[in-house]
């Protein structure tokens, strides 16, 4: 297999020294990345102490598969945190739930997204696919395909939830007022993670709880609009799910809570994907050259496009790159022992797929761009437990073949008909708070091939 020469695509530059606890935590409300210095990719475990509270590191594929699936019943939870800065917008979620509530929704919500079910859900993702293509076609400037790209998939998961009853504006719009919430509860949620009294924070929290009841609003309108028996197959399935007594394990508050999840959940990651696979294309000319050669002019069949190999390694590399959901926490829920570390009840444990896939003992080349470490033998050598751009354990993604669908299709539909390149004088800012995105935006150049 023909060898890349090596290409490093930005990353932002690494701290001098490791901060202090509390400058860490300063420094990674603006954005997570830039606190680990070059120590932290070799290092297989860290703590930091905050008042009242150790952090942990798990920075090796045994102590990620240990903190997990091993002892997943201890590390079960996502951290207070998380679940703070979520629950205005997606209530009690599947996403955030977790001992028998989160098991009783995920049985509820992962049969109508299962992989053998996945081609029901094609005819949405090429009409949003072909969508983004006309308007990209349309451009006549540089075009921000980070914002193109989160309305475009939120629309894939508003056809698939309710069909037609929802506008590509009412995506738009759902996908705008998401950015904007995040950018507002991130800040929030920093400030409660280092303790600090919430007192600058009051009209952020105003203005991210205004922007949740905004979401839950529009989508309460449209789960209205629906009725209670019409809908698409998907949301049928969600509401004729039931619990072992036979009551319905979805309803009222609780449908809506997972309709919210499944339109927020479903865009963030495959929009995040899209858009820094579309960076690398325009980087990297070869890889798009290649990848144009392998995409059919025919993209009817899900399961041939799903089996083209090299789309998928470029799709692979660029999540082990730029992995979405850059940093996973977990809050302890009794007392446990990690090698030398005593952890104590709601003590934090994080996974950091952004440390791991470019951690120096693990990988080759870290990080250089190389689509073929996913290709073949080498693929079947990757090191276990390292590469998580899905999650890992009984916590991983409910959606991630739904989501690598969405992907692969928008990259057949998208890079077989352009060529991207970045917009004159912009420079890409990987900018990681509750997810990795590109900071400022994805300024990109369409041109048809
Ligand atoms: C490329 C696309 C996607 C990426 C990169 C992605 C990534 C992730 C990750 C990393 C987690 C685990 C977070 C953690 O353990 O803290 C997660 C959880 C989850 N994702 Fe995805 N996701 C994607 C698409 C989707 C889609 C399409 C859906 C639904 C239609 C979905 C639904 C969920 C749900 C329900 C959970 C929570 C699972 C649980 O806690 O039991 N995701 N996702």
């Amino acid at each position: 297999m023909e060898a890349f020469a090596d290409f490093i695509p930005p990353m932002p530059p690494r701290a001098a020294r490791e901060p202090s606890a509390l400058a860490g935590l300063w420094n990674a409300r603006r954005d997570v990345l830039s606190i680990f210095p070059a120590d932290a990719y070799r290092r297989q475990v860290f703590t930091t102490r905050l008042p009242g509270r150790l952090i942990l590191v798990a920075n090796a594929p045994e102590v990620v598969r240990d903190i997990f699936i091993t002892k997943h019943e201890t590390y079960q939870r996502k951290s207070r945190f998380l679940e703070d800065a979520l629950r205005p917008v997606v209530g009690g979620s599947c996403f955030i739930a977790w001992g028998d509530d989160w098991a009783e929704r995920r049985e509820a919500i992962s049969p109508p997204i299962h992989p053998s079910g996945l081609g029901q859900f094609h005819p949405c993702f090429l009409q949003a696919a072909e969508a983004c293509a006309e308007s990209f076609a349309r451009a006549s400037g540089p075009v921000d395909v980070a914002a193109a790209y989160a309305a475009a998939i939120s629309h894939v998961l508003l056809l698939a939830v309710f069909g037609n009853l929802a506008t590509a504006e009412e995506a738009r719009a759902i996908a705008e007022t998401f950015t904007a919430y995040q950018e507002a509860a991130e800040v929030v949620d920093l400030l409660g993670l280092m303790g600090l009294p919430d007192v600058f924070g009051w009209l952020t929290r105003r203005r991210a709880l205004r922007l949740a009841a905004e979401l839950r609003g529009c989508v309460a309108r449209l789960l209205e609009a629906a009725g209670p028996d019409g809908g698409t197959p998907l949301l049928k399935a969600l509401r004729a799910a039931r619990r072992a007594d036979g009551t319905p394990a979805l309803s009222g508050e609780r449908l809506l809570d997972e309709v919210v999840m499944f339109l927020l959940a479903g865009a963030e990651g495959a929009a995040i994907t899209l858009t820094w696979t579309t960076m690398l294309a325009a980087l990297h000319p070869a890889t798009a050259d290649r990848m144009a050669a392998e995409l059919p002019g025919d993209v009817s069949d899900l399961s041939a496009l799903m089996a083209l190999p090299f789309t998928r390694a470029v799709i692979q590399e660029s999540m082990r790159l730029y992995p979405p959901v850059a940093v996973f926490a977990r809050q302890a829920i009794q007392p446990d022992r990690i090698r030398r570390w005593d952890i104590r009840r709601d003590d934090i444990v994080l996974a950091i797929p952004w440390l791991l896939h470019r951690h120096e003992r693990l990988w080759e080349a870290p990080n250089a761009f190389r689509p073929e470490r996913f290709l073949g033998e080498a693929a079947r050598q990757r090191p276990r437990f390292a590469y998580l751009p899905f999650g890992i354990g009984p916590r991983i993604c409910a959606g991630a073949a739904f989501g690598m669908a969405e992907v692969t299709v928008f990259a057949a539909v998208l890079f077989r008909r352009f060529r991207f390149s970045l917009a004159p004088g912009f420079m890409p800012r990987p900018n990681c708070r509750l997810a990795l995105r590109p900071k400022g935006g994805m300024q990109v150049v369409i041109a048809r091939r």
